[in-house]
């Protein structure tokens, strides 16, 4: 559905970014901006700026930043038409229906199906486990250190004790045989009819980011097999695109994301307060999994367990993390096999300690290599330097290997020299690089000096409109240095044409959340500058700056045979030297 600028800009106005904002975070006034502490990454002083007048905000701490749209999309994790629809409920505004293909609809209404399904049957699991008849189940989580609020907060139930308790209740709220199929919760069997998968166990009901349940876990109350059943993959259920945990983990605010195995390991960390561990749902961590961590954190923590097939699953997810841009740690639980026993017999600031201890996942790497290498012997010994030489010269930064050759050197009491000529004979080979995760060329750096000048020059335009003449004769959006800049210039300079700017307006004009955050750091750049008279100074400075790199940048470029060219150019330096005389007045 593509909705109009009128309606977007409708909802826009109704929906005050101050007012939706708070509903989350909350806010302070400081001035003419409010600040809260950021809810995108974890902090003890708010550096979390919401500016009601540009209807925007900005984090000087972690650069999130965006218009009210953006803050749905990066807080909700929602596309762009899920925030319109969300915001639009919330100020009453209703949206043209969609004009929907008939089996789109037909999917879509199967998956709200489905959807309500699952729901229903957890408040079900959960009200049997608080039945005479979830007696015995709820011993058993009782048992195992759970608490009334842990049991509360993960919503776990129990499946009953006959077979067919909640195919029964589902019917007789009306539910087609077709739909029970469906939600994977009912199996037909040509024999014994209808029957329900889950009977007689522990229910961990399976949420996706947004609390909605998408399917479950059923646990054995004892030694029978399997331990774990789970749901299969339905319309609404894919274990390679979620995990457990993630919708209470991903506002957690700590730094990184605990990963785990289990389902009990999850709530046994977050009973803990380690409230950022996940778990993948009984498979392998995939690629999709770790792009889903990485919207959340650059960091992640294996938690696996201490047994072979843990140290397998851990080698298995570092490249995958790697690739998708996240650095990751190994814990070491031994002599534990999982959070949750180690937890139970050692205790949080135990756990605590072990996080901080965690390994570098390459160090983690090497010395599960080692192990196949008898260190004793001096031909498997070269043997094994060489194929750590090897790995270390994948790392493309020479910085990074010079350190990874250090540590290497250092554990394995070797010599630094001796190890670095081996990483060099690896790179003179032409070792292949380390997959890098790509790096975004079109934002703008930070820390640039003269993209500062250029955010400060379109935060004042912004803020003071009366400059735009002065500002549009002498610098035109080709000036800029940047292509996003160039690109916000424009539309700024087009609606300053036209009268009043609307700035939100422009960071909805990307669909990028990174250019987004990008721009929404323009127009909350400030100086601060103690009087007008000092504002205009600070003006006329960074508008020198721009010019000049424009015109520096412009002869660079110029072909010595293009007169009409040359001669702009001496126009524009001529304007730059008059700069002097101009005065400003705001
Ligand atoms: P507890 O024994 O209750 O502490 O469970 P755990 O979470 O420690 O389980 P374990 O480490 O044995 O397994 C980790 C995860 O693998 C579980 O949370 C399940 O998702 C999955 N899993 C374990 N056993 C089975 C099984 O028999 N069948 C299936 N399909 N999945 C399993
Ligand atoms: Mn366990």
């Amino acid at each position: 559905m593509i909705y109009t600028d009128e309606l977007i800009e409708e909802i826009r106005l109704r929906s005050d970014i101050v007012d939706v904002i708070s509903g989350y975070v909350k806010l302070q006034r400081k001035g003419s901006s409010y600040f809260g502490l950021c809810p995108f990454h974890n902090e003890k002083s708010p550096s979390f700026s919401v500016n009601p007048q540009r209807q925007m905000y900005h984090c000087f701490g972690c650069g999130a930043g965006g218009d009210v749209f953006t803050f749905i999309r990066e807080y909700e994790n929602y596309s762009f038409p899920e925030a319109v629809k969300l915001l639009a409920d919330r100020a009453g505004i209703a949206l043209p229906q969609e004009e929907e293909s008939e089996g789109n609809r037909r999917q879509r209404d199967l998956r709200t199906a489905v959807l309500d399904i699952n729901r229903t049957a957890a408040k079900y699991y959960y009200y049997l486990l608080h039945t005479e008849q979830g007696g015995r189940a709820m011993a058993y989580l009782k048992d195992r250190g759970l608490t009334d609020e842990t049991i509360r907060r993960f919503g776990l139930g129990y499946s009953g004790q006959y077979s067919n308790l909640l195919s029964r209740y589902l019917k007789k709220q009306g539910v087609s045989d077709a739909l029970l199929k469906e939600s994977g919760l009912v199996q037909l069997d040509e024999k014994r009819g209808m029957y329900d998968k889950f009977w007689n166990r522990v229910m961990f009901p399976i949420m996706d980011v947004n609390s909605r349940v998408i399917g479950f876990g059923g646990r054995v109350m004892g030694d029978a097999k399997p331990k774990y059943l789970n749901s299969p993959e339905t319309v609404i259920f894919d274990k390679g695109r979620n995990l457990y945990g993630l919708h209470a983990a991903r506002s957690s605010r700590k730094k990184n994301m605990l990963v785990c195995e289990g389902y009990m390991d999850v709530i046994a960390m977050h009973q803990a307060g380690f409230t950022n561990a996940v778990a993948s749902l009984g498979t392998a961590l995939t690629s999709q999994h770790a792009i889903l961590l990485k919207r959340y954190t650059d960091e992640v923590i294996l938690t696996y367990d201490s047994d072979e097939a843990g140290v397998r699953a851990a080698l298995r997810a570092i490249p995958l993390l790697r690739e998708a841009g996240i650095t990751t740690r190994v814990l070491h639980m031994e002599p534990y096999k999982d959070p949750d026993e180690f937890i139970k017999a050692l205790g949080q600031e135990a756990f605590q300690e072990r996080i901080d201890q965690a390994q570098n996942s390459f160090l983690f790497e090497i010395e599960i290599l080692e192990r196949s290498y008898d260190m004793k012997d001096p031909t498997d010994k070269t043997r094994f330097f060489r194929e750590t030489a090897r790995k270390i010269a994948e790392f493309e930064q020479e910085i990074e290997r010079e350190n990874y050759i250090e540590a290497v050197a250092e554990k394995y009491r070797t010599s630094f020299d001796g190890m670095r000529k081996l990483v060099m004979g690896w790179l003179m080979q032409g070792a292949p690089a380390r997959k890098q995760p790509a790096r975004r060329t079109d934002i703008p750096k930070k820390e640039d000096g003269i993209g500062r000048s250029e955010r400060l020059l379109l935060s004042w335009l912004a803020e003071y409109p009366q400059l735009y003449p002065t500002f549009s004769s002498r610098i035109a959006p080709e000036d800029f240095s940047d292509e996003l800049y160039q690109k916000v210039a424009r539309l700024l300079y087009r609606q300053l044409e036209a009268g009043k700017p609307n700035t939100a307006w422009i960071v909805n004009q990307f669909e990028d959340l990174e250019q987004q955050r990008a721009i929404a750091e323009i127009f909350h750049t400030e100086v601060r500058v103690e009087t007008p008279k000092d504002t205009e100074k600070a003006i006329l400075e960074n508008m020198r700056k721009v010019m000049e790199n424009a015109v520096e940048e412009r002869s660079r470029r110029l072909d010595p045979a293009d007169i009409a060219g040359l001669q702009k150019l001496i126009a524009a330096k001529r304007e730059i030297q008059e700069l002097g005389r101009l005065h400003i007045s705001l």
